[in-house]
Parts: structure tokens; C-alpha cells; sequence
């Protein structure tokens, strides 16, 4: 069961495809209209729903820790599709293939992540995904969205987007997260897409075989222009398609039956 209470359309139709393909009956549950309106607690919705003998469920919350949180409670699998600023596994993994896939490797690559580095649960699974298979990975961000503990750490951290552009093998592009607009000292949709965002000329900078990727859905005309979703070397649909395959290989670790 895909129990989403966050907005999806790529996690949650890849999720339930998935399973399809895999011959499983995928319900989607949607808290509106569901006994969440009437205060059931999410709590005593993920118990009644494994009562009902579902055997895994997909979550994603806007709270960090939801799916952790409920893997406790629960006797069947939970899979992480997005959990608030924390993480977003599925979508690491997707990267991560979608990069072999073009590259056949990951370790010694240069993969810059840039945009809200501070929000994006993307940014943090890319992060641990990239670093653990070898790559070197350097986070780009206006100050405001740099998580504090970046500093005390040995990740390669920047504001200055120019600097990275020649030796990256991978530009990761993150959403400009406009819920998040209210955020005092952000800045402006124009000074995000000069100094930050993915234009032309900004592209003609990276070496002719970089990769440039985007998690989705895209801000056109803010984090990355029309214009560069276009080119060859933009692998957006790529990583869409590879998320079925993952997530085929995520139920079919989890349910399949396979040792190990
Ligand atoms: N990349 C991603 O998580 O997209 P959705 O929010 O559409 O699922």
C-alpha cells in the first residue's frame, strides 16, 4: 500500500507500477477523504491498515523519521519514499543508477549537488549514496540553505557555483523549494537563477560529458532553464525510468522471498 501524505507523482506511480509489474495488488491510500480528517492518528491508521493484511507499505510524510518511526510499531516492511528534510532513498538509489548507467562506475567521479541543500532530503541521500560508492561529492548553496553541520564535517562545500562547474562529472540540480518561501534572507527567484541556476551558459561550462540530473518536478526558468532540460546530457527521464526498476528491486527484496 502506497500511503503518501505528501504530494508525488513520480515516487508514487513508479512505487505502484512496480509493484504491478511485479504481479502484486497496489492500493493507494489518500489521507483526504480517509478517518486522518477525522483525527485518527497516524499511529492507529498504519495499524488498522496492517490489519487488514497488507504485507509492505510505501510512506511519505512531511515529518522527519515518520517511516522509522512506524517500522517499530509494525510487523511488515516499510519503505522510505520521502520523510520530511531527512531522506529519500529511493531517489539515491535512482541516481545512483542512472550515473553508472552513462558512467559504468561511481567511485572517483566529482558529483556537485546544488540548490536547498538544507531542505532537500534528495541532497542527503545523494550525499551518503555517492560518497559510500566512492565518488567525491560537493555541496553548492546559497549560505541560507547550508546546513550548519556542513562545517564541522570533511564534505566539500561551497556558494560559489563557477568554481565546480570544470571538474564535475555530475550536476545534481535541486528543486527551489517554494513552499519554503517564507524564509527570512532567501533569496529572490532572479538572484537564485543568476548566481545559482542551471542556464545555458552556465551548462557550456561543464565538460562535454557531464551528466546533469534533477530529482523532479522542475522549477523551469529558476533552478534550470528550458533550454538545458532539453539537451543530451540532461538525464531527467533517464532517472524517472530507473525508479521503476528500483523500486521493483526494493519489493522484490523486501517481499520476494530471497536470501539476502
Ligand atoms: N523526485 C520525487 O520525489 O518526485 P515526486 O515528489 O513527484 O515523487
Amino acid at each position: 500500500m502506497n500511503l503518501f501524505f505528501e504530494a508525488s507523482t513520480r515516487t508514487k506511480t513508479s512505487f505502484e507500477l512496480a509493484g504491478k509489474y511485479l504481479g502484486a495488488d497496489v492500493i493507494n491510500f489518500q489521507s483526504r477523504g480517509s478517518s486522518v480528517e477525522k483525527g485518527e492518528t497516524l499511529y492507529d491508521t498504519a495499524l488498522n491498515i496492517e490489519a487488514m493484511a497488507v504485507d509492505l507499505l510505501v510512506v511519505r510524510h512531511p515529518a522527519s523519521g515518520v517511516p522509522e518511526q512506524l517500522s517499530r510499531y509494525l510487523n511488515i516492511p516499510v519503505v522510505n519514499a520521502g520523510d520530511g528534510f531527512h531522506e529519500h532513498p529511493t531517489q539515491g538509489l535512482l541516481d545512483l543508477m542512472t550515473v553508472w548507467e552513462a558512467k559504468q562506475r561511481l567511485d572517483r567521479l566529482h558529483v556537485v549537488i546544488v540548490g536547498d541543500i538544507l531542505h532537500s532530503r534528495v541532497a542527503r541521500s545523494d550525499l551518503w549514496g555517492f560518497q559510500t560508492m566512492g565518488a567525491e561529492v560537493t555541496l553548492v548553496a546559497p549560505p541560507i540553505w547550508m546546513p550548519d553541520w556542513i562545517g564541522s564535517s570533511d564534505i566539500h562545500f561551497t556558494a560559489n557555483l563557477a568554481e565546480v562547474l570544470a571538474s564535475a562529472d555530475v550536476i545534481q540540480v535541486l528543486r527551489i523549494q517554494k513552499e519554503r518561501r517564507s524564509m527570512h534572507g532567501m533569496p529572490s527567484e532572479q538572484e537564485y537563477r543568476t548566481r545559482w541556476g542551471i542556464t545555458r551558459e552556465v551548462a557550456e561550462q561543464l565538460r562535454p560529458d557531464a551528466l546533469i540530473l534533477h530529482p523532479g518536478p522542475q522549477n523551469r526558468g529558476v533552478e534550470i532553464d528550458s533550454e538545458v532540460m532539453a539537451r543530451t546530457a540532461t538525464r531527467v527521464l533517464d532517472q524517472v525510468e530507473n525508479g521503476v526498476a528500483v523500486r521493483m528491486a526494493v519489493l522484490e527484496q523486501l517481499l520476494g522471498g530471497h536470501d539476502g
